[in-house]
């Protein structure tokens, strides 16, 4: 039977990673995968998360199963970091939370809980949008609608045609949106069109999906959240993704978070109960070590407070990587506008270069970046930075 089956391409952001690490180039630069790296082009440990892992090591008594929905301790925790500790909709216990293995598990848990709600749903998802989306969502049998969202001749948000797709979507579909840094273009909805977007959703009947896998490296844990806190005031019944793999280092680890925001506490109870069984249909239950971390530092004030320091350090040097970024690409002669590199977010911008381009800078400088252009902006140092600008001369003159 297997004799019959056809080789699948990999995801294209593993397999550049794959060509950058099989690369021997000495000045090899990796512009691909959403990793944040320091000044050295290390992605390091988070000091909070080593502390967190020294700690469990003595205090740790036993590796029994939790349960599908990881701890308690640790959706109550992630919970007041998504929401905001004294947001009414937990104070009304109408969220339901569940650890999950990534920000990949809670969207395609997510997924699979919506598909069980409404066979028929659609789900919109923005154009561009990170390339998991579309097979974790269809994975789970949802049907993919797209909204225009990306503008590469503006490097903005298409906003009026995206209000104009979400007219035709159908009461009861299901609308993707990036809670903040958006993955791939780094172009984020303002407050005021957060408010618009949200009117047309609760007019229409629309429920939001919310993907936040980057709360803290656009401008803060409390400002990035704004979208979903205001989403969570005003609509009845929402979920939200969420990922420590960025903003607490915990990649490999596996940890994240499925919340459902249900109307009232006995249905966000009976959604839970779905969700559970859903997940214990899949993995049983997550993984522990990455969540047993967070819970280790958001339950310690001192943890905590290392860690915000350090992920306020993490975006400020993406915010400054973007700044000298536009400023060496302008004393290059380069021509053109790079000035939105600055207005955008997280780690993820489009650099507006051709797939041509993006193939001439991996083929002759060992510069790797997505085909579309997304370059991860914390991948670049000042060690690289003038490397990094002369190659783009060299290829947009030649
Ligand atoms: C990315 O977009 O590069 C990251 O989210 C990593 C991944 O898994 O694709």
């Amino acid at each position: 039977m297997f004799e019959q089956l056809k080789p699948v391409p990999q995801d294209p952001i593993l397999s550049l990673l794959a060509d950058y690490r099989a690369d021997t180039h000495p000045h090899k630069l990796d512009l691909g995968i959403g990793v944040y790296k320091d000044e050295q082009g290390n992605t390091p440990i988070m000091r909070a998360v080593k502390e967190a892992e020294h700690r469990l090591l003595t205090t740790e008594k036993s590796k029994s199963y939790t349960t599908p929905a990881g701890t308690d301790e640790y959706n109550q925790l992630a919970r007041a970091l998504v929401f905001g500790a004294d947001h009414a909709a937990l104070r009304d216990q109408r969220v339901v939370s569940a650890q999950t293995p990534g920000g990949c598990g809670a969207l395609r848990m997510g997924a699979e809980f919506l598909h069980g709600c409404n066979q028929k749903s659609r789900v919109w998802v923005s154009l561009p949008t990170w390339a998991n989306h579309a097979p974790l969502l269809a994975g789970a049998g949802l049907e993919i609608v797209e909204y225009p969202y990306y503008d590469y001749a503006t490097h903005g948000i298409q906003f009026e045609a995206m209000l104009e797709a979400l007219e035709q979507a159908s009461a009861g579909d299901f609308v993707l949106l990036h809670g903040c840094c958006h993955n791939p273009s780094g172009a984020d909805l303002n407050r005021e069109q957060w408010h618009a977007v949200a009117d047309l959703m609760a007019r229409k009947g629309l429920i939001p999906f919310v993907d936040m896998a980057y709360q803290g490296l656009g401008n803060g844990l409390d400002q990035d959240a704004f979208g979903v806190r205001m989403l969570a005031e005003r609509f009845p019944e929402m979920l939200v993704a969420t990922s420590c793999s960025k903003n607490v280092g915990l990649y490999r680890e596996r940890t994240g978070t499925l919340f459902i925001v249900a109307a009232n506490r006995a249905e966000a109870q009976t959604a839970g109960s779905q969700l559970f069984s859903k997940i214990r249909s899949h993995y049983s239950m997550p993984p522990a070590h990455g969540a047993a971390i967070v819970e280790t530092i958001l339950a310690d004030a001192g943890l905590t407070a290392s860690w915000e320091y350090e992920l306020a350090a993490m975006r400020e040097r993406i915010q400054g990587l973007r700044q000298q970024l536009v400023a060496a690409i302008a004393a290059s002669g380069i021509d053109g506008d790079f000035a939105f590199i600055q207005q955008q977010f997280g780690m993820f911008s489009f650099l507006g270069i051709t797939p041509l381009q993006v193939e001439q800078l991996r083929q002759d400088y060992s510069i790797y970046m997505i085909n579309s252009s997304r370059m991860n902006i914390a991948g670049l140092n000042q060690g690289s930075m003038d490397y990094f600008v002369s190659a783009l001369t060299e290829v947009l003159s030649a």
